[in-house]
């Protein structure tokens, strides 16, 4: 089925609520905040504004003391490595939501994926900040650049780039799809094993500022993720007729494969060598999120005997407003009341 790019200026577009759609509407881009068809926006769009957060005012210091003198050499090269997929990641996120919002045609819609863009560069520059206090210059490019030579890394970046190159090179509703579903792939899985990394390292009392920088980040992802849940299950009602037995067969191999790459990727940095997580926790975690994430979407559980979360204190420590740092405590609640909307996933 073909798709057609949202017009821009569009004197003639519909004003009924009624004709939005999710493609191929006929749409004016008025950004109407009274009248939208996709009523959880408004919720999402107040957690998205309420999230907001600024790198620098977490503190580094202690993290540019234990990078030096409290982590093993196992947790080092894992943490660089880890840093260098999440750039990665973070960075074609930014380059990559306007083309997919290109052929979105329901403003509100259009609108969250603006503010998505907008923290995805957040969390880019996060990590800047993050090497720049930690590392040497040398250290800091080296790490920015991990993914163009080592060869597991750029595998995994591939997988990822090239399905959305082919929606770029070949704009088509299947292509968009599976455009939308690589980014719930890697908004609710490839992000992950690499939290869960950051959030070990805390609970051993090492690298707080950091493991605060990703709760703030996972905060994020987590709406972006509630984001592109809501715009599957909302093409599922509008075009039923994109979800066939075939492209349901290959989204679920597409979750299959980004739950095996992680695991793989998982196992590569971390492994058995970091105390607190192992190979096995990894995998069970991980295929435990593949579960949850493809009931997200109507769709079966995957994997058979992974119905329950194995590493429970991942969630805890993730919770940007139950997990407070001394620098944290000391600021306003500002940060803090985006909580009553999450979303949960
Ligand atoms: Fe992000
Ligand atoms: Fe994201």
């Amino acid at each position: 089925m073909n798709i057609n790019k949202k017009p821009l200026f569009n004197e003639f577009g519909d004003t009924e609520i009624s004709k939005k759609r999710i493609i191929n509407g006929n749409t004016t881009n008025l950004n109407d905040f009274n009248n939208m068809k996709y009523t959880w926006v408004s919720n999402w769009y107040r957690q998205g504004m309420n999230n907001f957060w600024i790198p620098e005012e977490i503190n580094l210091s202690q993290d540019l003391k234990d990078y030096n003198d409290k982590l093993t050499e196992e947790e080092r090269i894992a943490y660089d490595k880890i840093l260098s997929f999440l750039i990665f990641l973070d960075s074609i996120q930014t380059a990559n939501l306007s083309n997919i919002n290109n052929y979105i045609t329901a403003s509100e819609i259009n609108l969250c994926l603006t503010i998505q863009a907008f923290q995805e560069a957040v969390h880019s520059q996060s990590y800047s900040y993050m090497l720049d206090t930690i590392c040497s210059p040398e250290k800091r490019n080296e790490i920015l650049y991990q993914w163009k030579d080592d060869e597991i890394l750029l595998k995994r970046n591939k997988f990822i780039g090239d399905l959305y190159n082919n929606f770029i090179n070949n704009p088509n509703t299947e292509n968009l799809l599976k455009t939308i579903m690589a980014n719930y792939i890697l908004e609710g899985i490839y992000f992950y094993s690499g939290f869960m990394f950051f959030y070990n390292l805390e609970r051993n009392k090492k690298m707080p500022g950091s493991a605060q920088v990703i709760r703030y980040i996972n905060r994020d992802e987590n709406t972006h993720l509630w984001l592109f849940r809501n715009i599957i299950k909302e093409l599922q009602t509008e075009n039923p007729e994109i979800f066939t037995e075939t492209i349901k067969r290959e989204l679920v191999e597409m979750m299959k494969e980004g739950v095996k790459n992680e695991i793989e990727w998982g196992h590569y940095v971390i492994g058995d060598k970091i105390q607190g997580i192992n190979k096995e926790l990894i995998n069970s975690y991980i295929k435990y999120l593949g579960n949850i994430r493809m009931k997200a979407i109507g769709f079966d559980y995957i994997y058979e005997g992974y119905n329950e979360n194995p590493a429970k204190w991942v969630d805890i420590l993730a919770d940007a407003n139950s997990v407070k740092t001394d620098f944290f405590e000391a600021r306003s609640t500002a940060y803090a009341k985006a909580a009553a909307l999450i979303d949960d996933l």
